[in-house]
């Protein structure tokens, strides 16, 4: 931990808040509860971590900083003292500005084009080529192998959204016949599992149709998510309306391990005031490894809170 991350932190909080009470409380990824002595104490983690939110740190926001701080992945989250006792939803929110313009039709283009590879691309059920390599290191989020992106959803998974969310229509099906950059998605109530490279666009497309046809879109995708400029365009354009931590770990058909990564669901629907809602779901129960132990305790998720 630098002086220097702390003071962009604070700076951008200061800005934010103009309260000179702001005090940067640290110890890498761990949160200490009795070191909070301040009114206000801000925590800097990686947006893995989040999973492990709430129950054993409660907290009132999350801020996600408009730009990295020397390209680290960070963002942070503030705790008012009082905070220890909050128990209602947290919120998320972008820190700061950024003036130059965001290119969202370039990011389309670059999701149409390899659609035109993945549209004739089998589900891998080969799996030989990933065992040789490191399996879990060849299924990252955004890797060009295009293979890794053409992966169902889990069933079990996909049934327990489904039970919620009650889907309608699947912009991105495993085989798609149409390119749905470019064609109207069908659904009042979408969900899309992107190939992860291309999150960004499909997470801007489903506002996109959810402002033209008052649609609503579930989108699954790693939580690194949060830290990239598509996410802060989402989230001050007023599109998300929920943000789902998925605090269990998710194994894909084909791979022996869950992923590396945890994923989250983002509840996008028509431009709305107010900030995006903060959820944790222990939706399969099947807990990640050095994880505290699940309890279903969130389940089911509180949609009418959210107003969906
Ligand atoms: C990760 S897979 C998910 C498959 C399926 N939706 C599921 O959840 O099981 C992503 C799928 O999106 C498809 N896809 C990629 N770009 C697309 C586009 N522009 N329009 C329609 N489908 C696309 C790919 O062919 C791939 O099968």
């Amino acid at each position: 931990m630098t002086v220097y991350k702390r003071e962009f932190f604070e700076d951008l909080l200061q800005k934010k808040y103009n309260n000179k009470s702001l005090k940067l409380n640290v110890r890498k990824d761990k949160m200490i509860f009795d070191e909070i002595k301040d009114e206000y104490t801000l925590v800097v983690f990686r947006p893995s971590f989040s999973v492990y939110f709430k129950r054993n740190l409660p907290f009132s926001k999350i801020l996600v900083p408009c730009q990295r701080f020397e390209k680290s992945p960070w963002c942070c989250c503030i705790l008012k003292k009082s905070c220890l006792n909050f128990t209602g939803t947290p919120e998320l929110e972008v820190l700061g500005k950024r003036d130059s313009p965001f290119d969202y039709e370039k990011l389309k283009i670059k999701a149409s084009k390899d659609y035109e590879i993945m549209k004739n691309m089998e589900e891998c059920k080969n799996y030989e080529h990933r065992k040789r390599r490191n399996e879990n290191a060849a299924f990252q989020a955004g890797r060009s192998d295009l293979t890794t992106q053409v992966i169902k959803t889990p069933e079990k998974l996909l049934n327990r959204l489904n039970k919620t969310f009650k889907f309608d229509h699947d912009p991105c099906p495993i085989k798609p016949d149409y390119d749905c950059m470019k064609s109207k998605w069908k659904g009042k109530m979408n969900y899309v599992n992107p190939p992860f490279k291309h999150s960004g666009a499909f997470a801007l497309r489903a506002f996109e149709q959810s402002m033209k046809y008052s649609s609503k879109t579930v989108l699954i995708v790693p939580v690194s998510g949060m830290l990239t400029r598509w996410f802060q365009e989402l989230v001050n354009s007023g599109g998300l309306h929920a943000i789902v931590f998925l605090r269990d770990g998710i194994s894909f058909d084909g791979y022996k391990r869950k992923v590396p990564f945890c994923l989250n669901l983002l509840l996008i629907g028509p431009k709305k005031t107010g900030n995006a809602k903060i959820y944790f779901w222990d939706i399969i129960g099947e807990d990640m490894k050095r994880q505290i132990p699940t309890t279903h305790d969130d389940y089911p998720l509180p949609l009418k809170d959210i107003g969906w």
